[in-house]
């Protein structure tokens, strides 16, 4: 099939090239013109596992392209995906402008019978304005379909070549066929596509990511509870997790979910809900408690060390807002990183993808590192931001010597309890007792 992918970031470029992988004809479209230069010498723009070895084949195949121009992106293409940024607007919800945008665009310049896909996650009621604002001025016709995207970052390629489940908005039998023959090779196993109407579809993702914002929140809160009353979070996950009902994912306490895509769908879902006139209590506690988990071990760095950290410097182990991504949108390292700034604390960090990403947003304000150890070197403690495996079992010999006091502030609960006392260090982590040397 020939396929256009119009956005050619963590969704598009995943897509792109996964559907080049099933051996059909793609070109990915973005209006950056410097990520397609760096596409078209055969470099990847973002870091994702195993999309280096898929993207090298089917470019070198010729069956992945690249171009900034819309027009000779779509020329020919049977389906269209829009994987356009919806970023949160003032108010809270999805705006639209990237895909309303397109959608102008497209109508005059579509030649054939074309499927045009949402794949960006957009509220209720899109794929009709998008089917508006193509229609009028289309000369063919055409069909608007909301095939939401559930791929995690870090393990996308995966995710999308073997997808739980793949959603389809329409009401159209003859989209319907393209997308089945579109995604059959995706399905084989036996996972199911579901098909269902426009609107439950662009509700079937943001219900999914709010459910998944819901759960770590609930997850952090009994943490929060577990301080208090000396009880121990890991031991209630297991506890609560080997349940069937409950299940083992998504139970890890920490300091809150970042991310492109949970913070803004809880936050747009939330508004499309007060636009219905629906008060959507459970989601405003979620975003209320997720922005405070953020920062929730700076009151104890700062008692640590007596209220002032002033001239004291602070290693940061990750900065990309989870493992295996280069991402660090609405990371909770970036909310640490400004408030140790604010109180006056010198920042080294190290991250083994995200760093540049963290320079183009923070510049010199920060130290980085080469390596984790180097990070440490005369810094007076370490926190840890986000779980890479790499900081799962550090060298704690190394480590001896470098930091100036044995002290972690640990976001991800890395390490045991009792490992911890025997090697002397206090550790801080969260929703279990305080490890004290
Ligand atoms: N990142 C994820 O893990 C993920 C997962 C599921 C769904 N989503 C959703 O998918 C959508 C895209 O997310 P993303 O993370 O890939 O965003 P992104 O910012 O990484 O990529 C969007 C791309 O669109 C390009 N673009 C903007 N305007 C354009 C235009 N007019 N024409 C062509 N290209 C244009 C940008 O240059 C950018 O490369 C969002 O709605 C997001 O919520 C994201």
């Amino acid at each position: 099939m020939k396929i256009a992918v119009v956005g050619t970031g963590y969704v598009g470029l995943v897509t792109g090239t996964c559907f080049a992988e099933t051996g059909n004809q793609v070109t990915c479209v973005d209006i950056d013109s410097r990520k397609v230069e760096k596409l078209n010498k055969g470099k990847l723009t973002i870091y994702e596992p195993g999309l280096d070895v898929i993207f090298e084949r089917n470019t070198k195949e010729g069956r992945l392209k690249f171009t900034t121009n819309l027009a000779e992106g779509i020329k020919e293409a049977q389906v269209i995906f829009l994987a356009l940024p919806t970023p949160p607007g003032e108010d809270g919800s999805a705006d639209l402008k990237y895909i309303l945008g397109v959608a102008n665009d497209l109508g005059p310049i579509l030649e054939n019978y074309t499927v045009i896909i949402d794949k960006s996650t957009v509220p209720v009621g899109t794929a009709e304005k998008v089917h508006e604002r193509i229609a009028k001025n289309a000369k063919v016709e055409f069909d608007v379909v909301s095939n939401p995207e559930f791929l995690r970052e870090g393990v996308a390629v995966e995710d999308f070549m073997k997808p739980d489940r793949v959603v389809i908005g329409t009401k159209s039998e003859k989209a319907k066929r393209v997308m089945e023959k579109l995604y059959a090779p995706l399905v084989r196993q036996g996972n199911p596509i579901i098909f269902m109407d426009e609107r439950s579809a662009e509700m079937t993702k943001y219900a999914a990511n709010a459910f998944l914002a819901m759960k770590i929140t609930f997850m952090n809160e009994i943490a929060n509870l577990c301080e208090k009353t000396n009880a121990n979070v890991d031991d209630i996950r297991r506890g609560i997790g080997t349940d069937s009902r409950i299940g083992k994912r998504f139970l890890f306490a920490g300091i809150g979910y970042g991310g492109s895509c949970f913070p803004k769908d809880v936050q747009a879902l939330e508004k499309t809900a007060s636009d219905y006139d629906y008060d959507f209590k459970i989601l405003k506690s979620v975003m209320k408690v997720n922005e405070k988990q953020k920062t929730k071990l700076m009151p104890h760095l700062k008692k640590y060390f007596n209220g002032d950290l002033k001239g004291k410097t602070i290693a940061l182990w990750g900065l990309a807002f989870k493992p295996h991504t280069d991402d660090i949108r609405e990371a909770p390292a970036l909310y640490n990183i400004k408030e140790l700034r604010k109180a006056g604390a010198k920042v080294v960090v190290y991250d083994p993808e995200a760093m540049e990403n963290v320079r183009e947003v923070v510049g010199k304000k920060v130290k980085y590192a080469k390596n984790p150890y180097e990070a440490l070197q005369g810094a007076d403690a370490l926190m840890i931001m986000t779980e890479w495996p790499e900081f799962r079992t550090p060298d704690f010999e190394k480590m001896e010597g470098t930091l100036k006091n044995k002290v972690i502030f640990d976001g991800r609960n890395l390490y045991e309890l009792k490992d911890m006392k025997e090697l002397g260090y206090t550790y801080f982590s969260i929703g279990r007792e305080t490890a004290k040397a």
